[in-house]
């Protein structure tokens, strides 16, 4: 045979052989989530250093870079310019005195600021500082900077700038600058004493950064606090301050610096399984004027795969009046709209059980989806969603239960009032999860779940009576990997 006819064969064969390999997309693992932030590889827990600073939103994490176990902790670290997006950096802070221990002197969870009047003194230029506050476990609250937005970072050598005290358990500040009083103030979780009873949040105030004074505690938080000031149904001249417990639960009142006066009883942020160690972005320009909150989604299950956990999606956090008082509300960013695909619409439909009971989704499918609906109750005893459901097993119900007015997903139960004789639910569905955002965000359930593979299909159901779909809108969701 003459080569070149030789060459002509083989070439045929490798063109075909190049043809067959399937096309490996990376992050397109069977349970890696495709629109919510999880590492490359290995453990992360808690969100720390939230912060928006030149255009990026950062998000350091808790992360063990040596396995998919807790232990080691180092602050893992993304940048996004749309909350949707991450690029992955290498990692940010190291455990202090080059540690080799699972937990002492680990760097554990923390918060970000912009060192807007270079109190450090550290500025180069026009760039301003960043400013890390972690603990470093049983060696104090501690201090590390960067210079180069967020780059590189260098531990204070004046650390610790709160001292250990071994009788307490203080950790994960978290830091914010208090405009009335004109002082920085930092919230951090205590165990005064070493009283299981005192377990709370510590406010400490500072003018630079890095002389703390304690100023008071209030009993009943554990870990990741959180502090911010919000408006009643948007309006500026009537704010009220919102304390933050770890697992999303809340407190509203007055706080001036050096008290926290609630005026509230404590209320549940979120009512799924998986939603802890909750925290805010820090230096969110007023021009944009959100307070976005992010959340591990502690408790996931990631059978086979690299990594070991997801966090929520951003939402956006407002306060809202109701009939029975003020309530912390939440909803998923205004982003996620960059990642709709052509949706399907629907509009007034009546739906009768038994006479047309035909699935209104049929031919849906799809492991990412965003749903918006608002449903009048009519005559209903329930109505729901399957969701990750083929035509062999059931998938996963979202119930809502018009008899006893309550929301239920993956063993969860929420108690939801209809509004004007109307449900509204947004859902946003990821491979391993379903967030669920009722009424607006009065009520939220985030929930992590391990669906099989093959079952892509979505119901919308309704028993008892009829459910007229006000209109309901599906977006399938692109993943955040997909090259357009
Ligand atoms: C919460 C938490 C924090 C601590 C960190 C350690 O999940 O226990 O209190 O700083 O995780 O990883």
């Amino acid at each position: 045979m003459q080569s070149s006819v030789k060459i002509l064969i083989l070439t045929f064969f490798v063109l075909i052989l190049v043809a067959a390999k399937p096309e490996k997309r990376p992050f397109n693992e069977t349970y890696r989530p495709q629109f919510h932030f999880t590492p490359e590889k290995n453990w992360h827990n808690d969100p720390n250093g939230l912060i928006f600073f030149e255009g990026e939103y950062h998000l350091f994490y808790q992360y063990n870079p040596f396995g998919k176990e807790w232990g080691f902790m180092h602050w893992g670290h993304a940048v996004s310019k749309d909350l949707v997006h991450w690029e992955h950096l290498p990692i940010a802070l190291y455990p202090d005195n080059d540690s080799k221990d699972k937990k002492y002197a680990t760097a554990f969870s923390g918060s970000a600021i912009v060192d807007e009047k270079n109190l450090l003194g550290f500025q180069q230029g026009n760039v301003k500082t960043l400013i890390a506050f972690y603990t470093s476990y049983q060696c104090g609250q501690r201090i590390a900077y960067s210079t180069d937005k967020g780059r590189n970072w260098k531990k204070y050598d004046k650390n610790p700038v709160i001292a250990f005290d071994e009788m307490d358990d203080a950790r994960d500040p978290k830091v914010l600058w208090h405009a009335e009083s004109e002082k920085y103030v930092m919230v951090l979780y205590r165990r005064p004493d070493g009283e299981e009873m005192k377990k709370g949040i510590s406010f400490y105030t500072s003018e630079n950064l890095v002389d703390w004074d304690y100023e008071s505690h209030i009993p009943g938080f554990y870990e990741c606090p959180d502090l911010i000031e919000l408006p009643v149904n948007r309006r500026p001249d009537d704010k009220r301050w919102v304390l933050i417990d770890g697992d999303g639960s809340y407190l509203i009142g007055q706080f001036d610096s050096r008290k926290f006066t609630p005026e509230s009883q404590k209320m549940n942020g979120d009512f799924g399984k998986n939603y802890y160690a909750t925290q805010t972005w820090n230096n969110i320009p007023e021009s944009d004027g959100r307070t976005i909150q992010i959340a591990w989604m502690r408790g996931g299950n990631f059978p086979g795969m690299p990594f070991n956990g997801q966090m929520s999606f951003p939402c956006e956090l407002s306060l809202k009046k109701y009939k029975d008082g003020l309530r912390l509300v939440r909803t998923p960013v205004k982003e996620i709209e960059l990642l709709h695909e052509k949706g399907k619409h629907f509009e007034e439909k009546n739906l009768i059980p038994g006479l047309e009971n035909k699935n209104l989704l049929r031919g849906i499918k799809g492991d990412c989806l965003h749903l918006i609906g608002t449903f009048d109750l009519k005559t209903v005893n329930s109505f729901g969603f399957m969701l990750r459901h083929s035509k062999k097993k059931n998938g996963t119900e979202i119930r809502y239960d018009a008899l006893k007015k309550t929301l239920s997903c993956l063993g969860k139960t929420a108690s939801l009032l209809p509004e004007d004789g109307k449900i509204k639910l947004e859902i946003l569905l990821d491979r391993t999860s379903i967030e669920i955002f009722a009424n607006d965000g009065k009520v939220v359930m985030s929930s992590c779940f391990t669906p099989e593979q093959d079952m892509q299909d979505i119901v919308l159901y309704n028993t008892g009576g009829e459910l007229f779909v006000e209109k309901l809108d599906v977006y399938p969701l692109k993943s955040i990997y997909a090259q357009d």
